[in-house]
């Protein structure tokens, strides 16, 4: 993570170059600055040739994790261009559109001089603010905000993604960018996989599904493929931001499902506290879980995301933790209904269809989760078939399209530790 404040430079020359076609505000990630990551800087510019504001997202590449990263965010944008709509205008998808992807030299500020990094630059349009940020002001202001119409753009974005056979997994309020007239855009596909990973760790934390934090392993007794896995954790993840959604339509003074802090383990617990053990469940058997889970945890931890428990012991917790939390949970309906009920009056119909798919959305096993595409034909939403058909045929030929990227996933996946300069070499050809 860049250290905040930290400035990232371009050389004179570079610095022209890039200025031939973008407007800068300043050096990358000191001007007009919209948001930090994990891996560099995302500043405004103008697009020249359009007068269109943009956004240039700045990944500096120091390591193989990043640059990693930064090919699987590269290789899903180009994928997910949407065919049918010009780069000035929203996506039909919901998915951020690139519009140009090129590579740069740059320096930290605070390593001085030296030989610098090599950062890829993915430029898209310029976003009026990201999801959390529209939420907190929502809270802050009592501004109003379309809790149902946003949770049918998340949703059919991911009923998109999941056509396309890929998984987004780290869906949150900051990856969803909202533009003038409330269009949502998916965004940071740092972490995106098109289904060839068995497990590694994805989804931050307060996001993440709970057989993610278990080890992302199949539960026991269910067929459930790795694709339909990890579309299952993204529904998860859009679950607790439909909460955050409605939570902000009723002004309330909880804004998020689960507390925000403590580590996975904490959550875990924290989850399971809020949503059960149900009544005559054997609370006993809880500290043994927790034990287990966080020492798998830290397992997991010191062995660099590489899933050590034997499968039966993982079998055996899913199917303990399972029976602790019986479907629906038992909470959370009646934590929704009080959402709902703090809400205006003209929109309570609405909220609370929204508020029955949580349980849904967030059922506990990833076999039982709905999919995207059937929530979107659930009330409040009512999608016509025939749009629906559309969005999947859409979904499917971006997937056509991203044949290859199957392959280049899985060859990311084995060159775990693969060196650095492999990997740029890889984003270097895709961006010519
Ligand atoms: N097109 C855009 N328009 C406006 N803001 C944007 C745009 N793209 C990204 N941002 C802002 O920058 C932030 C970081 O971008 P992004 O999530 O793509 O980067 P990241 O490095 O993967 O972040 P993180 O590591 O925090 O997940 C976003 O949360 C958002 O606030
Ligand atoms: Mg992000």
């Amino acid at each position: 993570m860049e250290a905040s404040g930290a400035g990232l430079w371009l050389a004179p020359e570079e610095f022209a170059a890039v200025s031939e076609k973008y407007a800068l505000a300043g050096e990358p990630g000191a001007g007009d600055r919209l948001g930090r990551g994990s891996y560099g800087a995302v500043a405004s510019a103008v697009e020249r040739a359009t007068g269109a504001r943009v956004a240039l997202k700045w990944l500096v590449i120091t390591d193989a994790d990043g640059a990693a990263a930064a090919l699987r965010e590269l290789v899903c944008l180009q994928g997910l261009r949407d065919a049918n709509s010009n780069s000035n205008s929203n996506s039909n998808s919901g998915v951020v559109q690139l519009r140009d992807a090129f590579c740069a030299r740059v320096w930290k500020a605070r390593e001085g001089a030296g030989a610098g990094h090599d950062a890829l630059v993915l430029v898209t349009a310029a976003a009026f603010d990201d999801l959390s940020g529209t939420l907190a002001r929502a809270h802050r202001v009592g501004a109003a905000v379309p809790a149902v119409g946003y949770a049918r753009q998340l949703l059919r974005a991911l009923a998109f993604l999941h056509a396309a056979g890929v998984a987004h997994l780290d869906v949150k309020p900051h990856n969803v960018l909202v533009f003038e007239r409330g269009c949502l855009e998916l965004c940071d596909f740092g972490l995106a996989d098109v289904g060839v990973s068995d497990w590694r760790m994805v989804q931050t934390v307060w996001w993440r599904a709970p057989e993610y934090v278990l080890g992302g392993r199949r539960p026991h007794s269910r067929i459930i493929g790795p694709r339909a896995l990890a579309a299952a954790a993204d529904v998860w993840s859009a679950g607790c931001v439909v909460y955050e959604l409605l939570a902000a339509a009723a002004g309330a003074a909880e804004r998020v499902l689960f507390p925000q802090s403590g580590g996975p383990a904490a959550l875990f617990r924290a989850r399971l506290e809020a949503v059960g053990p149900p009544p005559g469940a054997t609370a006993a058997q809880l500290p043994q879980i927790y034990a287990r889970l966080e020492a798998r945890i830290e397992d997991e931890r010191s062995d660099s995301g590489a899933a050590t428990a034997a499968p039966e012991s993982e079998d055996a917790d899913f199917a303990a933790i399972r029976q602790l939390w019986l479907e629906p949970a038992p909470t959370l309906p009646a934590r929704a209904a009080a959402l709902v009920a703090a809400a205006p009056a003209g929109d309570r119909p609405a909220l609370a269809a929204l508020a029955a798919l949580l349980p849904r959305l967030l059922a506990f096993d990833p076999a039982d989760r709905i999919r995207a595409a059937a929530a979107l034909i659930a009330p409040p939403f009512r999608e016509a078939p025939a749009d629906l058909t559309a969005l999947d045929a859409a979904g499917q030929a971006a997937g056509a399209r991203f044949a290859g990227a199957h392959s280049q996933f899985a060859a990311l996946q084995q060159n775990k530790g693969e060196p650095l300069d492999v990997i740029l070499r890889q984003i270097k050809k895709l961006i010519t």
